[in-house]
């Protein structure tokens, strides 16, 4: 199978189209980025040099209406969509960029797959549409109402509303993953385990917001791929697949957890005020994609963080430089400060 993918050099596209790539001996991969900020430099030549003959990047923005002309003289058997903004802080600072590539540029790649042969479409999507969790509640299936709390769980929602209604208009086979929090190699570090690593290891206060008790469902980054994998090739058109490791976990228990593997002190913990409308808890049943699809994660989260740490610690000149003056500035100007007032004072909780 032939592919292309949008937002290629970014954490979760990368690590795909190498898995593919690799899988795939006989495979192509167009890959289509905007190279936003959270493209990684040089990750469009890096993942060139794997396989010269069968991969090839175009720098565009999904939604450019001058994709359409470029894609008709493109040969694909499928779209996988990963292009996206995708930090909920930056949503909150920030709304309008969501919706421009969140949403319309879901719009325009869906036109694209079907006035390219009506192209099977994967769209990557997030747990995040269904909303906040309560402790007791059971963890969220395919057919759970989505309740999006932020500007970018309101938009990945909204695509996968647009994507569904393609599908049945137009018969197009739309497949829709939702997963869960990824972690890994080459993750920007304003996420929270990259952020987390990178402070510690400079020895940089970590920010926790609220009162840290909120809980993420973790999945190693390459078993999202897997999964992705998975329903590209046997997925049945129209339907939703969420993706979980079963890794819930409080945010507070992972930072020190994290901390300690790293031999740095817990007096780096900084209670910060809280995200507005953050969400307190995600917890996803994946048991559709394993019965259906036969896709289990191979990764446990011990083992997952362990090389995940172990690559923040070889990579330093990486996310060093993936921190620089540009991304400070942005930090400084906005991150400190975030959320108001309340938010540059450390917080007195019990943890
Ligand atoms: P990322 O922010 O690391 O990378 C996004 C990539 O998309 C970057 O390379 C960026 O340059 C590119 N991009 C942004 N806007 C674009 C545009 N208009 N046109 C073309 N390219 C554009 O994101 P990620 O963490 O790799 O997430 C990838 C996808 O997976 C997203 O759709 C996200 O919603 C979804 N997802 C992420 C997670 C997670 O934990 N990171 C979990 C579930 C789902
Ligand atoms: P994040 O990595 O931004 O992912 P998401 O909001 O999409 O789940 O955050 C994960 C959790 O960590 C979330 O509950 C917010 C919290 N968090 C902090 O406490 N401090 C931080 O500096 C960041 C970035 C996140």
């Amino acid at each position: 199978m032939n592919i292309l993918v949008t937002g290629g050099c970014g954490f979760i596209g990368s690590h795909f189209v190498e898995y593919f790539l690799k899988t795939y001996p006989e495979s192509k991969v167009i890959n289509i980025d905007k190279l936003t900020y959270a493209a990684h430099p040089d990750m469009a030549k890096h993942l060139g040099t794997l396989a010269p003959d069968r991969y090839s990047f175009f720098q565009f923005d999904i939604a450019d209406s001058n994709l359409k002309s470029w894609a008709k003289n493109q040969s694909f058997d499928a779209i996988v969509n990963f292009a996206a903004e995708t930090h909920v802080d930056r949503s909150i600072l920030d709304p309008d960029s969501f919706i421009r590539t969140n949403v319309l540029g879901v719009q325009n790649l869906l036109a694209i797959a079907r006035e390219n042969g009506n192209k099977r479409f994967v769209h990557v999507s997030t747990d995040e549409v269904y909303g906040s969790l309560k402790p007791s509640d059971p963890t969220s299936v395919e057919t759970s109402q989505l309740d999006p709390n932020s500007p970018y769980a309101a938009s990945k929602a909204s695509a996968d509303l647009i994507a569904l209604a393609n599908a049945r208009t137009y018969k197009q086979p739309v497949l829709i993953t939702r997963c869960t929090n990824n972690y890994g190699p080459y993750q920007f570090p304003e996420k929270l385990l990259p952020l987390l690593i990178a402070n510690a290891l400079e020895d940089k206060p970590i920010p926790v917001y609220g009162d840290g008790k909120q809980v993420r469902d973790w999945i190693y980054v390459v078993d999202h791929c897997r999964g992705i994998d998975a329903v590209l090739q046997k997925g049945r058109p129209g339907e939703i697949y969420n993706i979980s490791s079963s890794g819930e976990a409080h945010n507070i228990d992972v930072i020190k957890k994290v901390l300690d593997m790293l031999h740095k002190p817990h007096s780096l913990i900084t209670f910060v005020g809280d995200r507005p409308a953050h969400d307190r808890r995600y917890g996803l049943n994946s048991s559709k994609i394993k019965q259906e699809l036969g896709w289990s994660p191979k990764t446990t989260f011990e083992e997952g963080l362990k090389k995940t740490v172990d690559w923040y610690l070889s990579n330093v000149d990486w996310w060093k430089k993936v921190r620089g003056a540009e991304y400070l500035k942005y930090y400084q100007s906005n991150y400190e400060n975030k959320f108001g007032s309340e938010s540059k004072k450390p917080k007195e909780v019990n943890s």
